[in-house]
């Protein structure tokens, strides 16, 4: 069924960005129904965000016309979210304080479930105690946060207030509507390859992207799970929400999810540690000269390492093989005490390596699952769905 927002929209400089964010929820299928305040409308005209949202835009309590509903009521009982960005500090001290001198605020009031409010202001604005003690209150109790960034702002300084970026607000709704079945949950997901040092400026790795990892940490976290991405040198942008804690090599990797791995439910080894290290790594940079042999030995097992470590643990390994895709994820699903192995053919250009989309079969002691090809994203939440 469609989801209705409530846009609640105040007269703060970033509303231009929440144009943006509008678009992007009406193309996500979402139905939008604005309030701008009065000062909102001194700055954006309410027949920008009318055309953007291709709905309703209030403005005033008190207009003359269609009054068979009290507006500010049913508009709070259509809503299944109710979204105000940007938040002014005078719109957010008057909710905190039970004002109702207007329709956003008024609606607010007679609003029962989830209110998110992304704020932005001015430095002083927003560090001002008063406003501080604001968003305090408004944290025991039914109110989200989406917290305002550093960085240039338009009064022409550099500090905290810049309205979030309508990709992660956007994102902050989608988070909303899903549903929070991991909820309590505690999984680490590792993404991305390690490096092996050949000499203070050589080394070796692999061609893992992170893509896949990073899928998987943002689904679990959307579905509620508290997220430990442990992720090598990736290009990807970083989920929010999630502790991302970067690595560079094999032993770090280890002892990063050793931490952590007592208090784990679940541990997703989707990275892909290098699997040999030079024999002996030369302290001097190696001199150019005709040829060169490594002497490669193989690196320690850490997805058997855990995988005999485990007492109530969840072990999910991924297996990418170029031939005999079942027989050697079968393998490695006994040899390294896993629940399940993700298993993909990365011979093809089309899924695997750096691009968005995997074909993938679920192995485990019971059955092989092979599932079509699908965006990695949608594949994440195959594998979560396997906690
Ligand atoms: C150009 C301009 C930019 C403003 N930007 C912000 C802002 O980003 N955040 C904020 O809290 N107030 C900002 N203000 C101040 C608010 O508009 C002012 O407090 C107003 O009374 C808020 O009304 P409202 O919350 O009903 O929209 C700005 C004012 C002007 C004139």
């Amino acid at each position: 069924m469609t989801k209705k927002i409530l846009l609640g929209v105040t007269s703060g400089i970033a509303i231009y960005k929440v144009l943006e964010l509008c678009s992007r929820l009406v193309k996500a299928g979402y139905e939008i129904e604005v309030i701008m305040t009065e000062n909102a409308t001194k700055m954006i005209s309410p027949l920008v965000f009318e055309t953007i949202s291709r709905g309703k835009v209030h403005t005033d309590m008190f207009h003359s016309g269609h009054h068979e509903e009290v507006e500010h009521i049913e508009m709070a009982k259509r809503a299944d979210l109710f979204l105000i960005a940007p938040t002014t500090v005078n719109t957010l001290a008057k909710i905190a304080n039970g004002i109702g001198d207007n329709l956003l605020t008024s609606t607010a009031l007679a609003y029962d479930k989830t209110i998110i409010l992304a704020l932005s202001a001015n430095t002083k604005m927003i560090e001002n105690p008063v406003t501080k003690e604001n968003i305090k209150k408004l944290q025991d109790r039914n109110f989200e946060f989406i917290n305002s960034k550093s960085g240039m702002l338009a009064c022409n300084t550099v500090g905290n207030g810049r309205l979030a970026e309508p990709e992660e607000i956007f994102e902050r709704v989608e988070d909303y509507f899903v549903k929070k079945d991991l909820k309590g949950k505690n999984i680490i997901v590792t993404a991305g390859p390690t490096r092996e040092a050949v000499d203070p400026v050589r080394y070796i790795t692999n061609r893992s992207s992170g893509k896949m990892g990073f899928a998987i940490a943002k689904k679990a976290f959307q579905r509620g799970a508290n997220v430990t991405l442990i992720y090598g040198d990736c290009k990807v942008k970083l989920p929010y929400g999630t502790e991302n804690i970067k690595i560079t090599y094999n032993d770090e990797l280890k002892s990063e999810i050793d931490k952590r791995f007592d208090n784990t439910d679940c541990l997703i080894m989707a990275a892909a540690p290098c699997d040999f290290r030079v024999e002996k790594y030369s302290k001097d940079k190696i001199k150019t000269k005709n040829s060169l042999t490594l002497n490669l030995v193989e690196n320690e097992d850490i997805l058997k390492y855990f995988g005999m470590k485990k007492k109530k643990q969840i072990i999910i390994g991924f297996a990418a093989e170029t031939f005999d895709l079942y027989e050697n994820a079968t393998k490695k699903l006994k040899s390294k005490n896993c629940d399940y192995i993700i298993a993909n053919d990365v011979s093809s250009s089309t899924s695997g390596f750096d691009v968005d989309d995997n074909k993938a079969s679920i192995i485990s002691k019971e059955e092989s699952i092979e599932l079509p090809l699908m965006p990695k994203i949608v594949l994440a939440d195959e594998i979560l769905n396997l906690i």
